[in-house]
C-alpha cells in the first residue's frame, strides 16, 4: 500500500487502538469479519438498488456478489449497503419524484459510513442519475456498474422492444387495427429476462452516459443482463475500484466539463433519451460543473444519430452489444474527429480514446457509418421563445422531419386528467395539423414531471392514418417513446410559465432549425392572461399535504436546471464531523 496517495478514509473509523476504534470494529465483527480485514485494507462500499419492486434491478444481489469477488481479489474489503430503489415501472406518481430523495440517501450513506470508495449498482432509469448525483456530492473514488439490458422481447416471431411496443400497439388498438387480445398477448413476451428496458430508452441512455462520461469500464452500457460477461465486468469493476483508492482517482477527476461534452455528443450519436438533458444537468451541478441547455445545442447539434435502435430505429440493445456496443460508436466518432475530448480520463485510468480507439465494430446496420446515419442531425434540439423563455427540448431522431417546422392551431388540455377525459371524444375539435398542448405536468405540476409528453393521438386522427402530430408540454417523455414532441417547457405552467396562458385556437410556431417556439399573441395579451392565472393553486394544495411532497414542491428546480432540489446542488465532499462514542 506504499503507493497510496492519501490515508484511507475508513481509518478514521477503524484505524485507532482506542475506545472509538474498538466500538467501530467490534460491532462490524458480529458479521464474522476477522481483525486483519481492518488493518489498512480499502473498504469498498457497494451501493445497491436491488429491489423486487424495481424489476429491472431485481438481479442485483448476484451482481453485487461478483463485485465483491473482484474487491477481495484486489485486496479490498467489500461492504454492501442498500439505498432507496426508484423503479420506473411501479413507483407512483413517478420515479422522477423520488430521484432526489434517492440521491440524498446515497450521499448521506456514503459520507456517513466508513468507506473509501463506492461501486454504484444502477440500472432502471432514475437509479443511475440518483446514485451518480449522491456520489458526486461526496467525491470519493466511484465506479458505475449497470445491471444491463433485458434480452430482446419476442412476440409472434418478431423482436419487440420494451416500452416502444406498448406505445405502438396501443395506438393500433385505438385505430382499430388490432384487437385488445392481440395487444395483451405481447405482455409476457416483452419482458422475458432480467435487466433493464432493451430499447434506447432512458435506462440504456443513462448507461451510455455513464460510460461516455468515463465513470464505468468500457462496455458497461450494453452487455445484456444475463450475459456472463456482465458478471465479468462486475468482477473487474471490483478489482479496479481498489486500485482507484490507491490512486485517489475521485469522481471530480472524471466528471469534468469535457466529460459532459463527450456525453452530450454521445447522446446525439446513440439517439438517446431527452431525460438525459435533465439528469446530466443534475449530476453536473453536484460536482460543480456548469452545464446549460446551450451546451446541448453547441455540442450536440449537427451530430448524426448512427445507432439504429428503437424507439428511433430498428434494433435493440442485444444487437447493439453484439455490434460492438458503445466503444464502437465512440471509435467511429473519434475517427471522424467528432469526439470532443479524447483525452478525458476514465475510471480505468486511461483516456476515453485509449479505451475505444481499437474497439471492434461488427455490424454497420446497427452502428451505422457517420455518412449513412439514421438521422443526419440527431442532437437534442433546444427551442426557446415566448412560450418557453428558459427553453424546451425535442428529440430529432424520434420526430417526423416535416413536422419540425410547423405552424398549427393549439388544442389545449389543462392537465393530464383533462387530456385523458377528452382525447377519445369523437367530438373533440382537432385536425391533423393542430398542435396538442398539455399544461401542469412539469416538476411541480405533476409530482416529478410525468412521462406523458408523448400524448397519444386522438382516435379520429389515427383513423385517418396519421401517426404523428406536434405535441407541446412541460412534461417529460419516456426514452422508449417517439414523435414530434416538445418537452420540458420551462418555466412550467405550475411555476407561472407562459404555457399556462395558451388557449384553444391560438396559433403556435415551432421551428427547430432556428430553435424557436412562439405563441402568436402579443406581449400585452400574454401578460394579461398570465395575470389572471394563479400558478400556485394546485401546488399549494399538494404541499398542504406535508411530507416529502411538500419538500419536493417547495424546493425542486425547473427542468432547464435539472430538477434537483436547490439545496442539494453542489459538492459537499466526504468529510464528516468525527463522532466520539
Ligand atoms: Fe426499468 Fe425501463 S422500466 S429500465
Amino acid at each position: 500500500m506504499s503507493d497510496r496517495q492519501r490515508p484511507l478514509r475508513s481509518a478514521q473509523w477503524f484505524g485507532t487502538a482506542d475506545k472509538n476504534g474498538f466500538m467501530y470494529r467490534s460491532w462490524m465483527k458480529n458479521q464474522g469479519i476477522p481483525d486483519h480485514e481492518f488493518q489498512g485494507k480499502p473498504i469498498i462500499g457497494i451501493c445497491n438498488t436491488w429491489s423486487e419492486l424495481t424489476p429491472c434491478n431485481a438481479h442485483f444481489r448476484k451482481l453485487a456478489e461478483h463485485v465483491k469477488q473482484g474487491v477481495l481479489e484486489a485486496g479490498g474489503y467489500p461492504v454492501e449497503f442498500p439505498v432507496f430503489s426508484n423503479g420506473e415501472s411501479n413507483l407512483r406518481p413517478t420515479a422522477m419524484f423520488t430521484r432526489n430523495l434517492a440521491s440524498m440517501d446515497v450521499e448521506e450513506a456514503i459520507r456517513g459510513n466508513p468507506i473509501d470508495a463506492v461501486v454504484l449498482l444502477v440500472g432502471c432509469d432514475k437509479t443511475t442519475p440518483a446514485l451518480l448525483m449522491g456520489a458526486a456530492s461526496c467525491d470519493i473514488p466511484t465506479i458505475v456498474v449497470t445491471g444491463g439490458p433485458m434480452l430482446n422481447g419476442k412476440h409472434k416471431g418478431k423482436d419487440i422492444g420494451s416500452g416502444t411496443v406498448v406505445w405502438k400497439l396501443s395506438e393500433q388498438v385505438k385505430a382499430g387495427e388490432i384487437s385488445l387480445h392481440d395487444f395483451m398477448a405481447a405482455e409476457a413476451g416483452m419482458s422475458r429476462s432480467a435487466g433493464t428496458c432493451n430499447t434506447m430508452g432512458t435506462a440504456s441512455t443513462m448507461a451510455c452516459m455513464a460510460e461516455s462520461l468515463g465513470t464505468s469500464l468500457p462496455h458497461n452500457a450494453a452487455i445484456p443482463a444475463v450475459d456472463s460477461r456482465r458478471y465479468v465486468l462486475a468482477h473487474l469493476s471490483g478489482n479496479r475500484i481498489v486500485e482507484m483508492v490507491n490512486e485517489d482517482l475521485r469522481l471530480s477527476k472524471i466528471l469534468t466539463k469535457e466529460a459532459f461534452d463527450n456525453a452530450i455528443r454521445t447522446n446525439a450519436a446513440i439517439g438517446g433519451s431527452t431525460n438525459a438533458v435533465i439528469h446530466l444537468k443534475a449530476i453536473a451541478g453536484r460536482i460543480g460543473v456548469d452545464l446549460t441547455l446551450d451546451d446541448w445545442s453547441r455540442v450536440g447539434r449537427g451530430t448524426p444519430t448512427v445507432v439504429d435502435l428503437q424507439p428511433s430505429g430498428r434494433f435493440l440493445m442485444e444487437e447493439f452489444y453484439y455490434a460492438g456496443g458503445l466503444p464502437a460508436v465512440l471509435r467511429r466518432l473519434g475517427e471522424a474527429d467528432r469526439l470532443p475530448f479524447k483525452d478525458a480520463l476514465t475510471v480505468n485510468g486511461k483516456t476515453l480514446w485509449e479505451n475505444v480507439k481499437d474497439a471492434p465494430l461488427y455490424n454497420d446496420e446497427v452502428i451505422r457509418p457517420l455518412d449513412n446515419p439514421l438521422t443526419a442531425d440527431g442532437g437534442i434540439c433546444v427551442v426557446r421563445g415566448n412560450l418557453a423563455p428558459n427553453g424546451a427540448v425535442l428529440k430529432p431522431s424520434a420526430a417526423t422531419a416535416e413536422l419540425m417546422q410547423h405552424r398549427g392551431r393549439a388544442v389545449v388540455f389543462e392537465d393530464f386528467d383533462d387530456y385523458k377525459a377528452r382525447i377519445n371524444d369523437p367530438d373533440l375539435d382537432v385536425e391533423a395539423n393542430d398542435i396538442l398542448v398539455m399544461k401542469h405536468c412539469g416538476p411541480r405540476g405533476y409530482h416529478g414531471m410525468a412521462e406523458v409528453g408523448n400524448m397519444g393521438l386522438p382516435p379520429k386522427i389515427l383513423a385517418q392514418g396519421i401517426t404523428d402530430m406536434v405535441r407541446i408540454s412541460d412534461a417529460r417523455m419516456s426514452g422508449t417513446a417517439y414523435g414530434t414532441v416538445v418537452l420540458h417547457v420551462a418555466p412550467e405552467a405550475a411555476a407561472g410559465g407562459p404555457l399556462a396562458a395558451v388557449r384553444n385556437g391560438d396559433w403556435i410556431e415551432l421551428d427547430c432549425d432556428s430553435g424557436r417556439l412562439h405563441l402568436e399573441i402579443s406581449d400585452e395579451e400574454l401578460a394579461a392572461r398570465l395575470a389572471e392565472n394563479d400558478p400556485t393553486a394546485a401546488s399549494t394544495l399538494i404541499a398542504s399535504q406535508g411530507g416529502y411532497r411538500q419538500l419536493y414542491i417547495e424546493r425542486v428546480l425547473q427542468a432547464d436546471e435539472g430538477c434537483d432540489f436547490d439545496f442539494l446542488v453542489g459538492c459537499r465532499g466526504s468529510d464528516v464531523p468525527r463522532h466520539s462514542h
